[in-house]
């Protein structure tokens, strides 16, 4: 079979219109679009515009995309927008790059430095619980991302920013993690107008990483025992290595601030939103916190007695996944289960796509975060929501703990009024599902409700 024939085992979604083909439905509900390609088959193609994707529409399938790294390399649309930001590092790099900086950056986040770390995240989430007041209506985007940015430079660059370049880079993020997608999808000729966004884009692209490149100028000379420090310290020349440019430090340092504080938050921020608007589990959270806690914040020795809260934190990322889209490009003639892909097909896996499928999940718009109880049905977390083989999240182990520090610590202490129009969501979703914002008033625990 030649390879573009054999390619048309792939389903063809419906509905595509010349030249745009499933732009509309798609910039009109991403997720609404990308859930209904999982009826029609284990690998959907889609057209958008002038690009061809397949999408990957069955766990098991997606394992295999992902365990064939070197065939099914980082590529596609949304790469080339992430490597705009993120350059080569750790993140974005072809696999060929990928192995040796995996091999430096790995003892960074090895298990035995998250006890150290989690003393860290108690004493920040501690400093940014003390200044909440009982009656106060908060933003728990900001609040949360202000703790999580403190944290991730504390513990991983071992290193501090002043709080209005931690601001201005938040900021910065913030616009370009909100472009991508739609700059991903949109021809090249539209990204490249001098339109209000765009040079916003622009701009914000340019000082996020002229503020990065200030803290690399810093650490380059004071390491510290972290991120850094094996970054420099880790080239062996015997074996051929050069020690990493400026501009790739930049590269890891923008990669690890980006991957390692808006993720984090969202998924937080979605476990609290649903513990507000689902009373039964809301309660169970609570008291499982306040008999864990009192009312002081959790701390590493605590995890192990906070079960329910790690299960509302699993679920809260099954059903609003972090990373909801990410794509790979086929370097060669390969085999993906029963499809033939040829070289240079697009291909892209979704959890948020896998975590709303009817048969790994039943009711699976149900938020039950029994799924995730020892005895549940779910295994180890929702599918392929931290990706998978060698390009396996590397702060999975790190975010997971410092979620539920999180989670339980505010829980313990406050309850969580979220008004109707609390949760204000971006039109298109961006690199992330996080709200744009989520307000919320907050009353102390042991205080009677209101
Ligand atoms: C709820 C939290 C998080 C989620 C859901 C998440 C999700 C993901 C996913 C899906 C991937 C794979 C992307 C792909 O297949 O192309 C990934 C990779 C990665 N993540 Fe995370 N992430 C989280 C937290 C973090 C944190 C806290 C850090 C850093 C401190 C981090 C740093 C990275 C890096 C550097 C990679 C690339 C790994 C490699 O290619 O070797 N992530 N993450």
């Amino acid at each position: 079979m030649s390879a573009t024939a054999s390619a048309a085992t792939a389903v063809r979604a419906p509905g595509a219109l010349p030249v745009l083909g499933h732009l509309g439905p798609f910039l009109a509900s991403p997720l609404g679009f990308l859930r209904s390609l999982a009826a029609l088959g284990d690998l959907v193609e889609v057209q958008l515009a002038h690009q061809r994707v397949l999408v990957v529409c069955e766990p098991t399938l997606t394992r295999e995309l992902l365990t064939h790294d070197r065939a099914f390399d980082k590529g596609g649309p949304l790469y080339e927008r992430m490597r705009e930001l993120a350059g080569n590092g750790l993140a974005t790099c072809p696999a060929a790059d990928h192995r040796r900086q995996r091999r430096l950056i790995q003892p960074t986040f090895h298990r035995s430095r998250l006890p150290l770390y989690a003393r860290t995240m108690t004493d920040r989430i501690e400093a940014g619980l003390t200044g909440w007041q009982p009656g106060q209506r908060i933003d728990l985007v900001a609040e949360l991302r202000s703790m999580a940015a403190d944290i991730l430079l504390s513990t991983v660059f071992g290193a501090a920013l002043k709080p209005q370049t931690c601001d201005s880079l938040a900021a910065d993020l913030q616009e370009i993690m909100s472009a991508i997608p739609r700059r991903a999808v949109l021809p090249a000729l539209l990204n490249n107008l001098p339109t209000p966004a765009n040079l916003r884009y622009r701009k914000a692209h340019r000082r996020a990483r002229g503020n990065m490149a200030e803290l690399v100028r810093r650490l380059r000379t004071d390491p510290a025992d972290g991120l850094f420090g094996a970054l420099l310290g880790g080239y062996d020349p015997q074996a051929g290595d050069r020690p990493f440019t400026d501009t790739e430090l930049v590269d890891q340092a923008v990669t690890m601030y980006a991957g390692g504080t808006e993720t984090t938050v969202g998924a937080v921020c979605w476990a609290l939103f649903q513990a507000a608007r689902n009373p039964e589990a809301g309660q169970r959270l609570t008291e499982e916190c306040r008999s864990a806690l009192g009312s002081r914040a959790a701390e590493w020795d605590d995890l192990a007695r906070l079960p329910y809260s790690r299960q509302v934190l699993l679920e809260a990322i099954r059903l609003n996944p972090p990373g909801w889209l990410v794509t790979r490009t086929a370097t060669s003639d390969a085999q993906l289960g029963r499809h033939r892909i040829p070289a240079g097909t697009t291909l892209a896996y979704s959890p948020y796509l896998l975590g709303r499928l009817t048969d790994q999940y039943p009711n699976p718009d149900r938020f039950d975060p029994d799924r995730w109880s020892a005895d549940g049905p779910g295994g180890r977390g929702p599918a392929a929501a931290f990706g998978g083989g060698a390009r396996q999240c590397i702060g999975e182990e790190f975010s997971l703990a410092e979620g539920v520090l999180m989670l339980a610590s505010v829980c313990a202490r406050w309850q969580l009024r979220i008004p109707p129009d609390g949760l204000r969501q971006p039109r298109l979703p961006g690199l992330t599902l996080n709200p744009l914002h989520l307000y919320a008033t907050v009353t102390p625990v042991s205080a009677p409700r209101p």
